[in-house]
């Protein structure tokens, strides 16, 4: 989606690096209002250029009074006074607009951290039907305070130690929120946000899933010329299955997609996503089954990152194969590649200003499996780059993706490899976790507790240990369950089984896994550790 595209109601938020940021865009486009977030210190052409009916600037960790502190662009004030935009500062965005506006901000006596509560001062749109006198409990996060209104505005809430709460200039249309709406221990703030953009601003709720699903349709039927050709690799995820369902449905057969088997794929992995994406989506899917290629280059190799390395080359090496196979049957070189991009893939690679980060950290080199030869010149396409997970999940299931398919936990995409500690393809290592991960999901599947689980799986532990078995004394291999929490994979907990479930799986697991004689609970959360064990 270009957000160009986006002509009216848009709701621009620029970025001055609060942890919060993300998540304003997110409350506002839950309340169906088209919502982009751009670095706070954008030129004013290319905040003009997207012609936003409402600016929002957010928190940041800076005072206003550091020699770094990050600003709007200048002219930022007079162009939103001759445009009529209408902005609301948060928290830092708040002492940006009293300063710039000439107010005095100084740092603050009583410093508020947390949760607080403030009173309405003033009846006013932001705070919708409550009235003066009304108490309401809020987050605040700033050691900075505004001592000094600026001409023309006025206080309309403050907290209990007396420092100002939310401001405004309704002639200016400008309006200052010290605290943080977006957050949920702010249980008033999405209303707060609610009359914000609708009561006062007078923007009107139309951005909904079907809008982007139309819109997007129209710019890949505009983007892609009448006899282009185009690739993608399919992983078997939700991204790049809702991507490519999107494009098939804009160009049909034109797009060609290709699914590898690397052999480190879960228990009847291949057939099962083969399945969906012919029975249930009808995509014109080859399935490559590189399973000896890929098992022979990792034969005898334990070095975690060499592992990836060799992952990611050999998938390299077959797409390339795949793509040079398919321009000789069509006569013609595909012209695109489609990518599952997602917003905060995209968010990642433009850290906010004075974060002093110019890319994402990035932890593993495996999350960078899809990168894809150079020489191919392929254009991207990359429809889902604008979108959240959850609203990928929407745009799928209104294209007819399998809900079952679309809560699918996600899985790396080096696969099982970094499940198995070591040589991966030393005895039936393989098979052995792929029977246990089966039914440690099959498990939690039946207990209806998949869909609280962020991602759930088994791990082979390549160690032998005593057992006695019948009255045989084994030496056989451990299995760890993995289950942890999440929002988003950055950070983790562990998921807390109910003792009888995994007593139950356990003796499960050591019955009917050949290999196997103990089962291990992986209690820790993330950090210290990983979601995957390599
Ligand atoms: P970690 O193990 O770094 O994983 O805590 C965080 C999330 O990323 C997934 N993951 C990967 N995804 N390629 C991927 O596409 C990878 O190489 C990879 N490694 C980890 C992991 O499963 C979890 O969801």
């Amino acid at each position: 989606m270009d957000p160009q595209d986006v002509k009216s109601n848009l709701v621009l938020i620029l970025d001055f690096g609060s942890q919060y940021t993300h998540l304003i865009t997110r409350r506002i486009r839950a309340l169906n209002v088209f919502s982009l977030c751009i670095n706070g210190t954008s030129s004013l052409k290319s905040i003009a250029n997207l012609k936003p009916s409402v600016i929002i600037l957010s928190g940041g960790p800076h005072s206003v009074h550091a020699l770094d502190a990050p600003c709007f662009p200048s002219g930022f004030m007079e162009y939103v006074e001759t445009n009529k935009v209408h902005v609301l500062g948060i928290c830092y965005g708040l002492q940006l607009i009293v300063q710039k506006m000439g107010g005095v901000v100084r740092v603050g006596e009583k410093q508020e951290y947390g949760r607080m509560e403030i009173v309405v001062e003033k009846a006013c749109g932001l705070f919708g039907n409550r009235k003066v006198g009304d108490w309401q409990s809020v987050w605040m996060s700033h050691g900075d305070e505004t001592v000094n209104l600026p001409e023309g505005f006025e206080v309309v809430a403050r907290s209990k130690q007396g420092s100002v709460a939310a401001l405004e200039n309704r002639e200016k249309r400008l309006y200052g929120l010290q605290y943080h709406p977006e957050v949920t221990h702010s249980p008033e703030g999405m209303e707060t946000l609610r009359c914000f953009l609708f009561d006062i601003c007078g923007v009107t709720a139309g951005w909904k899933m079907e809008d982007v699903l139309e819109e997007e349709l129209k710019i890949i039927k505009d983007t892609v010329g009448p006899d282009d050709h185009v690739i993608c690799a399919l992983s078997g995820g939700v991204d790049s299955t809702v991507a490519a369902t999107l494009v098939h449905k804009a160009i049909g057969d034109r797009l060609h997609c290709a699914f590898v088997d690397n052999g480190l794929l879960r228990f009847k992995e291949r057939e099962r996503v083969m399945e969906t994406f012919e029975k249930d989506l009808h995509l014109p899917v080859t399935c490559i089954d590189a399973t000896e290629q890929f098992l022979s280059k990792l034969k005898g190799v334990t070095e975690p990152e060499k592992k990836r390395k060799i992952i990611g080359n050999e998938f390299i090496c077959i797409f390339d194969a795949y793509a040079h196979d398919l321009e000789k049957k069509l006569g013609k070189k595909p012209a695109y590649l489609v990518q599952g991009t997602l917003y905060p893939d995209v968010i990642e690679s433009c850290p906010p200003p004075g974060s002093g980060r110019t890319h994402s950290h990035t932890i593993k080199s495996h999350h960078n499996v899809g990168g894809l030869p150079k020489d191919m010149k392929l254009k991207l396409i990359e429809p889902l780059k604008l979108l959240f997970k959850d609203e990928v999940r929407e745009l799928g299931r209104i294209m007819g993706v399998p809900v079952s398919f679309l809560k699918r936990h996600p899985f790396p995409g080096p696969g099982l490899a970094v499940r198995v500690p070591g040589d991966v393809t030393e005895g039936n290592r393989l098979d052995i976790l792929r029977k246990a991960d089966e039914i440690f999901i099959q498990a939690i599947k039946d207990a209806g507790i998949y869909d609280s689980i962020w991602q759930a799986f088994a791990v082979f532990m390549p160690v032998l240990t005593v057992g006695v078995q019948g009255d045989q004394r084994t030496h056989s291999y451990a299995i760890a369950l993995r289950a942890v929490t999440s929002q988003d994979g950055m950070t983790a907990d562990w998921y807390y089984f109910d003792y009888k479930f995994l007593a139950d799986l356990s003796t499960r697991i050591c019955n009917e896994v050949q290999g196997v004689n103990r089962v291990l609970l992986d209690i820790t959360s993330k950090p210290p550790a990983t979601i995957e064990w390599e």
